[in-house]
């Protein structure tokens, strides 16, 4: 584990934050770190900035982990393991990216890839309402054809972002989907693809102890989704028959989406 130093903790809405960290070396879009705040358990975390001097995690706070990590300070000391697996690999001219809640954490950096070396994208950016909608200036700021949906309809279109993609898919010309978001929402997109003849990449989460593939906490449908993922070309992860089902709690209980 690595000691980082703390450069920036910036409050993106009532329970996300991003932590900035100066941590340097190269990074793929959709690749993760552990984090550990001192006191607690490391935490598996997509990284939202992966520049090379400084790295980013964003997050909603759900319990301790997240919490503490919102609570740090600049200039604080932030273990980090990382980056970890295996991210986004971007192919063809152009690109949908498909993002639900906090999932847009780990798209940003890929969208921001995928502008530079010229791909024409598309980023559906799905919030359950306005107060949650998140990056929205980030993704503003780039030449990308930005659409926004919500769940309650109080910014852009009234839907689910893959009702809003569905959409566009539809009209055709799409090579490569990108998706990151809650398992249901990325079945459903690797399914959509599929039937558009699309390839898909899909950033899954499962409970992570090791993050290095020694301890099978993370196992889905025979693959460890700390070093094989988290993004999967979305063609396996329907083959495994749990994804978009059912995923495992620390205790080993499993929990149906
Ligand atoms: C590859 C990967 C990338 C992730 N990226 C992000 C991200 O960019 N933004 C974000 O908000 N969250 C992300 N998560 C989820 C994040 O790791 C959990 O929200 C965090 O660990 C919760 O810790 P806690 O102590 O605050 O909550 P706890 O009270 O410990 O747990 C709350 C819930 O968080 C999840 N969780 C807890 N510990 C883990 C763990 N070790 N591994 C996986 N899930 C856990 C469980 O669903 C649990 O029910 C990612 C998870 C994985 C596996
Ligand atoms: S978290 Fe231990 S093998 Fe993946």
């Amino acid at each position: 584990m690595k000691a980082a130093r703390v450069t920036d903790v910036l409050q993106e809405s009532e329970h996300v934050w991003t932590v900035r960290f100066d941590l340097e070396g190269s990074a793929l879009p959709g690749q993760f770190a552990m984090l550990w705040v001192p006191g607690g358990e490391e935490m598996p975390m997509g990284l939202s900035y992966i520049d090379w001097g400084s790295k980013g995690a964003t997050f909603k706070v759900v319990g301790d982990g997240t919490m503490a990590l919102s609570k740090l300070k600049p200039g604080a000391c932030l273990g980090t393991k990382g980056p970890l697996g295996r991210g986004y690999a971007i192919k063809g001219a152009d690109i949908i990216a498909i993002a639900g809640g906090t999932g847009i954490a780990s798209l940003a950096p890929a969208i921001e890839l995928a502008v530079s070396g010229g791909k024409r994208v598309t980023v559906v950016l799905g919030a359950k309402s306005a107060g949650e909608m998140l990056f929205e200036k980030r993704l503003k700021r780039l030449s990308v054809n930005l659409q926004l949906a919500t769940d309650d309809g109080s910014l852009g279109k009234k839907g689910f972002a893959t009702d809003i993609a569905q959409r566009l898919v539809e009209k055709g010309g799409y090579d490569q989907m990108l998706a990151c978001g809650p398992e249901p929402m990325l079945a459903r997109a690797a399914r959509m693809a599929e039937e558009f003849g699309i390839e898909s990449q899909c950033s899954v989460e499962r409970h992570m102890k090791c993050g290095l593939g020694l301890c099978g906490a993370c196992a889905l449908g025979g693959a460890r989704v700390c070093v094989e993922g988290p993004v999967f070309v979305g063609k396996a992860l329907l083959s495994m028959p749990d994804f978009g089902k059912r995923r495992l709690a620390p205790s080993g209980k499993v929990i149906s989406f």
